[in-house]
């Protein structure tokens, strides 16, 4: 049995909760449950699928988030294309809006 970890969608009124599998990236997650976010090369290089981490813990395993700045790191920006949840976790609506 995976073990089911949950991702809360902060900027939702009333917010969201979703299952996340361990072994699932939080961008898979987002995107089987319709979430909108825009992602491109899903490697952790481009950041266009930037968002930040309210609370919690994620995972980069042996992957290196490329795409993201010191900054964007200070700033508690994570990429999720990459990520799993390591802890339930909390976010914010993803940075960069559908066109
Ligand atoms: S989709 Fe490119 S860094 Fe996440």
């Amino acid at each position: 049995m995976p073990q089911m970890k949950h991702i809360k969608l902060s900027f939702l009124h009333p917010p969201r909760d979703l299952e996340c599998a361990l072994e699932d990236t939080i961008l898979t997650t987002l995107l089987a449950q319709q979430v909108p976010i825009r992602h491109a090369c899903d490697n952790g290089v481009c950041g266009i699928c930037l968002t930040r981490l309210l609370t919690g813990e994620i995972d980069y395993g042996t992957k290196t988030p490329r795409g993201l700045t010191t900054k964007e790191q200070a700033e508690g920006y994570f990429l999720p294309c990459i990520a799993t949840c390591q802890t339930d976790i909390s976010i914010a609506q993803p940075k960069v809006k559908l066109r």
